[in-house]
């Protein structure tokens, strides 16, 4: 059965059409790109909800004795810094590497991280894309958190990602399925990158293609968009400008117009908070 009604596949038909007729889509650029993505999840309960099962179903479970962890694509480090903290109970020394080519998101995860550092503790970073790098020591836990999507080759990543385990170490990649919020995006990224966009079944294709063992979960979540629609604030445009990866004022009115439609169409009001559903996808795979 089809996610969409009609009338809101008309829609997606349309904002993919005036999308392809673009000469250029421009990705935010990298001071940008950092406040919104910073704005967005302070108005989306995702973080937590991720975060949340992540601890009790993953950190809490590794043994003590792990101690390298690599988040890639890690941000400004507000999500790792929660893993960080809850590896920081479990184990007695830990080694927390994340890879970001945002050289501005890179210097904050440093800033960020550093409320978690102690003796017990080494964190670092690599302002690179991953792919550039050579590992000397291996990991017992690598996390891809939403950015998978921006990958060059993400079959190749998810095998050097397997290959730069320890065994028994854990591969976790947290991606959103192709639907409601995130479809918007996926118009957009395939434009922007010439390339289909990844989602939560390239994922699955991928571990089925090797004929690897892995488990997933879904995690609903919910964006407050109140700040998005009509007289928007400076907030609202950031979110809207994350939703669609590129600046929303800078797109033909006509495109503007359908996307905020086909937003208002998916959004759902709880209470006094017009919200937008999210919801992500976590899948983990065990180095053998
Ligand atoms: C949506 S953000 C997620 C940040 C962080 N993991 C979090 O959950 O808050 C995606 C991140 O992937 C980074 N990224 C983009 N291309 C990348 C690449 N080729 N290799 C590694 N990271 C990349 C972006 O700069 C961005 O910081």
């Amino acid at each position: 059965m089809s996610l969409y009604t009609s009338h809101q596949s008309k829609m997606i038909g349309s904002i993919d059409r005036a999308v392809t007729d673009l000469a250029q889509i421009q990705p935010l650029n990298n001071s940008y790109y950092a406040q919104c993505l910073e704005i967005f999840e302070a108005n989306s309960d995702q973080r937590v909800g991720l975060l949340g099962w992540l601890e009790a179903n993953v950190v809490a479970k590794m043994s003590q004795d792990a101690n390298a962890i690599l988040s890639v694509g890690c941000g400004t480090g507000a999500f790792d810094e929660c893993i960080l903290r809850y590896a920081r109970a479990r184990m007695n020394q830990v080694t927390y590497l994340g890879i970001e080519p945002n050289e501005i998101s890179a210097a904050d995860f440093l800033k960020t991280m550093s409320t978690q550092t102690s003796d017990q503790v080494d964190v670092s970073v690599l302002v690179q894309k991953f792919g550039e790098q050579v590992f000397e020591n291996k990991f017992d836990l690598i996390l891809f958190v939403q950015s998978i999507y921006y990958l060059e080759d993400r079959n190749d990543a998810i095998d050097a990602a397997l290959h730069a385990l320890k065994p028994g170490g854990e591969l976790v990649i947290v991606i959103a399925p192709d639907e409601e919020l995130n479809t918007i995006a996926n118009l957009m990224w395939q434009r922007q990158m010439e390339q289909k966009s990844w989602f939560s079944d390239n994922v699955r294709a991928h571990f089925d293609a090797r004929g690897l063992d892995y488990g997933e979960t879904r995690v609903s979540a919910n964006l407050n968009a109140n700040e998005c629609f009509g007289e928007s604030t400076e907030a609202g445009r950031n979110i809207v400008d994350f939703i669609v990866q590129t600046r929303a004022d800078q797109l033909p009115t006509g495109l503007r117009n359908d996307i905020s439609e086909f937003l208002m169409s998916i959004s759902e009001e709880q209470g006094t908070t017009t919200c937008l559903p999210h919801p992500v996808d976590i899948f983990r795979c065990k180095k053998p």
